[in-house]
C-alpha cells in the first residue's frame, strides 16, 4: 500500500496517518545515537552567583539547567566517532555497510582535511586499517543548519544507491562564547549520529524542503577566531524571520504536492503532532512556536478566541509611530505567548522536544536532533505521526521539511540518554573556565573507553587513539 491517507485529528491534538509503509523508494532516519561530554556545568548555583545572574533567569528566562563542557582531549572529531560508534554498535553496523560519512559541525578541527578523515582514522583503530576505504566523507559547514543540509543531500543518495548501503550523518559541535558574555549560557557541546536509509524504522522523510536564505551578521566566527561573535537580541529576530519564511515555502509546496490539505478553518499546523525547531536554547523555541501558530492562526475562526482572551493584534496603521506599534507589538507577544490556546498547542506539539537540551546546552548543528531524540526517549512518537522539522543556521537560512513516524519506531531500543546525563560528572566554575581558555594543561579526568586527542605534532596534524 503507498501513500498516507487523510488524518482522523482535531487542531492541536495529536495528528494519525493511518497505513505508514513505506515504499520501496522513502528514505528516511532509521535510527540515531548521541554523544554528550561526561563534565558539565550547573547553570544554577556557583555559576549563576559570581556571574550576578538571578538563577531563574537561566532557568526559566533562557531554559537551561546544566551545559555539558568538553575535557581537555575532547573536540568535535572526537564526539563525532563517539556517536558513530555507538551507532554501528547499536545497529551491528559493518564499517563496508557504510557508504558516505557525512559531518556537520562549525567547530571544524581543520581549515581543510575533512573532519571525517580523522573520525574514519579512529574507527580504524576500532574496525582495523583500510576498513573504511571504500567509504566517502565530506565535511558541512552552514553554521546550525549544516548537519540538516547534510540531512537533505543523503537522503538524495540514498534514495539512489544501488548496493543497498547506507549513509550516515553526523552534527559535532562545542557551543562557545566568551567569558562572562550573555552567550555563556548557552554553550554546550555533543554530537548526534543519523542513520539514513531506504525504508527507514524510525522516520521517513516526505521530500518536502522550505527554504529561506538572508545575508545577516547575527552570529559568524572570522577565520582565527576561537569564540563566535554573537548579536544575541539581532540573532532571535533573524531566527523568527528566516524560520517563518521556509515555514510559508513549505506551506505553499505541501498543497501544491497534495501532501497536506487543510480544510476550511484549518492550518498546516492540524495536520503536524509534533514541530522540532533548532533549540540554541530552550526558550528559543517557545519564542518559535508562538510566531509559527500566531501566523498561522491569523484569519482563522479560532483567532477570534485568541483575540477575545488577551486583546486584539495591533494593526500598523493605527499607530502614529513606528515606536508605539513596535512596543504594542511586543506586548501581544507575551500576552499570546501566556494565552490558552497557545499553551495548549505547544504543550500538545513542541514542549517535550527541549528535555535533552535543558542538561546539554547548544550543540549547534545537532540541536535539532536532540529535539528528536527528547520525544523518542519519553516514547511521544506514534506510529502514522508527521513530525516537522525547523531548522536554523545563522548566517541566515532555514529549512524547515516533515517526515512520517513509522511503525517499527516503537521498537528500537531506546538509549537510556535520561540515566547517562544524571551519571555525569559536576565541574566548578574554575574548573570551567581554565578548560575553557585553554588553560588547563591536561585532561580533568583520563580518557577511558573512548575515543581522544593525544597531540597536535609541529606541523598541525592531530594525532588520536581510542583509550581502552
Ligand atoms: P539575554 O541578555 O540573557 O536576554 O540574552 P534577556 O535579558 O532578554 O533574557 C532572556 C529571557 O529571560 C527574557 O524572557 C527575560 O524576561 C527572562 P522574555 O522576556 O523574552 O520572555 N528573564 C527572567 N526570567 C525569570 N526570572 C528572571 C529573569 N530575568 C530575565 N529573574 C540571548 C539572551 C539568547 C540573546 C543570549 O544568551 C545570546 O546572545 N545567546 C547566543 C545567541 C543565541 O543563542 N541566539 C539564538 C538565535 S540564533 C541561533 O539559534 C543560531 C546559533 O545556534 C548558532 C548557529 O547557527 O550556528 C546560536
Amino acid at each position: 500500500m503507498t501513500g498516507f491517507p487523510s488524518k482522523r485529528a482535531n487542531p492541536n491534538k495529536i495528528a494519525i496517518f493511518e497505513n505508514t509503509i513505506c515504499p520501496d523508494e522513502e528514505v528516511g532516519i532509521d535510527d540515531l545515537s548521541i554523544y554528550v561530554p561526561d563534565l558539565f556545568l550547573s547553570a544554577a548555583g556557583e555559576f549563576s552567583d559570581l556571574r550576578g545572574i538571578d538563577s531563574a533567569k537561566l532557568t526559566r528566562g533562557i531554559g537551561i539547567e546544566r551545559m555539558a563542557i568538553p575535557d581537555a582531549h575532547e573536540d568535535a572529531a572526537t564526539m563525532a566517532a563517539m556517536s558513530l560508534l555507538e551507532l554501528m554498535q547499536r545497529n551491528s553496523l559493518s564499517p563496508k555497510e557504510i557508504g558516505k560519512i557525512y559531518i556537520g559541525t562549525e567547530s571544524g578541527v581543520d581549515e581543510a582535511k575533512a573532519i571525517g578523515t580523522y573520525v574514519i582514522g579512529m574507527m580504524e583503530k576500532i574496525f582495523g586499517k583500510g576498513a573504511f576505504q571504500d567509504c566517502c566523507t565530506v565535511e558541512f559547514k552552514s553554521a546550525c543548519i549544516a548537519t540538516t543540509l547534510a540531512l537533505e543531500s543523503m537522503s538524495f543518495w540514498a534514495a539512489a544507491e544501488e548496493d543497498d548501503l547506507v549513509g550516515v550523518v553526523i552534527a559535532s559541535d562545542i557551543a562557545k562564547y566568551p567569558l562572562h558574555s550573555p552567550g555563556e549560557y548557552t554553550q554546550g557541546a555533543g554530537s548526534v549520529s543519523l542513520l539514513i536509509k531506504r525504508r527507514p524504522r524510525l522516520i521517513s522523510l516526505e521530500g518536502n524542503y522550505g527554504f529561506f536564505t538572508r545575508d545577516e551578521n547575527d552570529f559568524f566566527r572570522p577565520i582565527g577566531e576561537c569564540n563566535a561573535v554573537v548579536n544575541g537580541k539581532h540573532s532571535n529576530q533573524c531566527y523568527l524571520d528566516a524560520m517563518q519564511g521556509a515555514f510559508d515555502v513549505f506551506a505553499k509546496r505541501s498543497r501544491k504536492k497534495g501532501l497536506i490539505m487543510p480544510k476550511t478553518g484549518e492550518c498546516i499546523t492540524d495536520y503536524v503532532s509534533h514541530l522540532i525547531f533548532h533549540i540554541p536554547y530552550p526558550r528559543m523555541v517557545e519564542y518559535a512556536a508562538s510566531a509559527i501558530f500566531r501566523h498561522e492562526w491569523r484569519g482563522l475562526p479560532r483567532w477570534n478566541a485568541v483575540e477575545a482572551e488577551i486583546c486584539e493584534e495591533p494593526k500598523a496603521k493605527a499607530y502614529a509611530n513606528q515606536d508605539d506599534f513596535l512596543a504594542a507589538e511586543a506586548d501581544f507577544i507575551k500576552r499570546f505567548a501566556k494565552s490558552s490556546p497557545f499553551q495548549e498547542a505547544f504543550k500538545a506539539k513542541v514542549k517535550d522536544t527541549t528535555m535533552i537540551s535543558r542538561q546539554v546546552g547548544n550543540i549547534y548543528t545537532g540541536s535539532i536532533y536532540l529535539g528528536l531524540a527528547s520525544l523518542i526517549e519519553q516514547q511521544k512518537l506514534k506510529p502514522g505521526e508527521r513530525v516537522c522539522f525547523g531548522a536554523y543556521g545563522s548566517g541566515c537560512s532555514a529549512l524547515v521539511f516533515s517526515g512520517l513516524v513509522q511503525r517499527e519506531a516503537s521498537f528500537i531500543p531506546l538509549r537510556d540518554i535520561e540515566k547517562k546525563l544524571n551519571d555525569r560528572t559536576q565541574i566548578s566554575l574554575e574548573e570551567y573556565e581554565k578548560l575553557h581558555e585553554g588553560k588547563m594543561g591536561r585532561s580533568l579526568f583520563s580518557p577511558s573507553q573512548e575515543f581522544a586527542l593525544v597531540g597536535i605534532d609541529r606541523q598541525g596534524y592531530r594525532h588520536y587513539d581510542y583509550a581502552e
